[in-house]
């Protein structure tokens, strides 16, 4: 039987293909996938099926092309089908789009931290502050005066030989400027501006013409202790340095003096201290010469000081469990991002 004409079944076919695109774009979950593919697909009765029997009725000439069109709109409503099962699959499109996945690993923050050394630094100003010192800068690019002068270093002193260092010219002035080879250049300073009692520290940078080794570069840190008051003694600075070195190392750690020369102090020691059963040689220290307290406009009748001046490196290489100081100036992260006092500087 031929009664089915070309065009009709054509018509039949492209409808069905509008309404399968339709029904199937609608397809949320595994209920309505299911009902689409019996309404489409069934295999007694689905549209796919009907329209398959209506190629029967086409008239046998027009056959071929019929079948043509009936497997293109069969693969694109299959198609379809087949998109619509992954979509109900994985939930409805802007849901999963929208979600944010918590147990995905998230992306990682760069904490920064501060350097050891700046760390150290303020570690120690913090102890420092508890035992009432104050702290105070000084230039880093002094005058021959407050590097040497003062210090009771003269022109032609030995003690001048390991401090020389880069001298700068500066326009207007006859003296050249060096870079400062000590910190105790502030002790100067301060005394010049102000009168006893005194309790400072100084914490910065020194130049000293020194060979790059584990122990000594060109460039340290230093800290710097200055106290003035009647009936100042080396108990007092023992006991401060005592305190200090026990707050900063834990546990307690035992001082030790030995006898030193310095220009400036008098008498003059060189600061050792305990720890871990090993000895470490940590500055030099004394009481403030006489001389200088003098030349500064104080009696040294009437007020006595102490002054110790401290290796930051070392202080921070004893701490930290570091062997070579070198280490703190490589920049190396892996190097530098061990070293944490977080929440104690
Ligand atoms: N300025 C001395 C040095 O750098 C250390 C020191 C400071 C000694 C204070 C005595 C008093 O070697």
């Amino acid at each position: 039987m031929t009664n089915l004409s070309l065009d009709a079944f054509t018509a039949d076919l492209e409808r069905l293909r509008a309404e399968a695109e339709q029904t199937l774009a609608d397809v949320a979950d595994e209920a309505t996938l299911e009902q689409a593919r019996i309404e489409f697909l069934g295999a007694k009765s689905g549209r796919l099926k009907l329209a398959q029997k209506g190629l029967g009725q086409v008239a046998g000439s027009d056959k071929p092309a019929a079948g043509r069109q009936f497997n293109a709109v069969k693969s694109a409503v299959e198609a379809l089908f087949q998109q619509a099962k992954d979509r109900a699959a994985t939930g409805p499109a802007n849901v999963s789009a929208e979600t944010v996945d918590v147990t995905l690993p998230g992306t990682p923050v760069r904490f920064g931290r501060l350097h050891p050394l700046t760390q150290t630094i303020r570690r120690v100003a913090s102890i420092m502050g508890h035992l009432g010192f104050e702290v105070v800068d000084g230039p880093e690019v002094e005058d021959q005066w407050h590097n040497f002068e003062a210090l009771a270093i003269p022109a032609e002193h030995p003690a001048r030989d390991p401090l020389d260092n880069f001298y700068i010219s500066v326009a207007n002035s006859a003296e050249p400027f060096l870079l400062r080879s000590q910190t105790s250049t502030v002790q100067i300073r301060v005394m010049e501006q102000r009168q006893p009692p005194l309790r400072i520290v100084s914490l910065g940078r020194v130049y000293r013409p020194d060979t790059a080794d584990a122990t000594h570069y060109p460039m340290f840190h230093q800290v710097e202790g200055l106290l003035v008051e009647p009936g100042t003694t080396m108990a007092h600075l023992k006991s401060v340095l005592r305190a200090f070195a026990s707050n900063f190392l834990g546990g307690d750690v035992h001082v030790r003096f030995r006898p030193s020369f310095f220009p400036f102090t008098e008498p003059s020691v060189e600061v050792d201290m305990e720890w871990n059963g090993r000895w470490i040689e940590m500055g030099g220290a004394g009481m403030v010469d006489p001389a200088v307290l003098e030349a500064v406009g104080y009696d040294p009748d009437e007020v006595s000081g102490f002054a110790f001046g401290l290796g930051v490196e070392r202080i921070a290489a004893r701490r930290f469990g570091v062997a070579d100081i070198r280490d703190f100036y490589r920049n190396d992260v892996r190097f530098l991002e061990q070293f944490s006092d977080r929440g104690q500087a």
